[in-house]
């Protein structure tokens, strides 16, 4: 049977369903070109393997004093499965009274800002939502759910190096 566009019914519902599917199927590549990065922005970098890599952290006769830090900057490249991705952190390094270096991450357990080291209060001070930390990590006042992560650290040809 013919309908007024000249169609038949079936015409009709082939141009139909051709309308549909190209409207789902715009529609689903729209989605997946927002979408897709949405997803990564959200993840974030939470499923880059975190390989633990050493990194220099300068010679043992430059170690601080107790009680001071000295900060250490770091960027490497890692690897998860198949890209490359900047890794880019702060440590402090420190030493005990008993002259051994020691390493604590500057990333803060609240939020994960850089924590600076006041030498006026002695106190590792975060600048995100003032957490503060004493000289060992440990909290001492603020919303950080628990002490600066101390990391791995080892000597080297006179050369300290970090965990990260
Ligand atoms: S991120 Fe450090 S106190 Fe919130």
């Amino acid at each position: 049977m013919c309908n007024r566009n000249g169609g038949d019914e079936n015409g009709v519902n082939r141009r139909q369903a051709l309308k549909t599917f190209g409207f789902w199927a715009i529609s689903g590549i729209a989605a997946a070109v927002v979408g897709i990065p949405g997803i990564r922005f959200l993840i974030g970098n939470s499923q880059v393997l975190r390989e633990p890599q050493w990194v220099d952290a300068g010679l043992v006769s430059h170690l601080p004093t107790p009680g001071e830090f000295i900060p250490v900057r770091y960027s490497l490249l890692a690897k998860d499965a198949w890209r490359e991705v900047r890794r880019e952190g702060l440590v402090w390094i420190g030493s005990s009274k008993e002259g051994q270096a020691f390493a604590l991450s500057a990333t803060c357990p609240h939020l994960g800002c850089l924590v600076r080291w006041r030498d006026d209060e002695g106190l590792f001070v975060c600048p995100c939502h003032t957490g503060k930390f004493d000289a060992e990590g440990n909290v001492v006042s603020g919303p950080p759910p628990g002490p600066l992560q101390r990391l791995d650290i080892m000597v080297e040809d006179d050369k300290v190096m970090v965990k990260v």
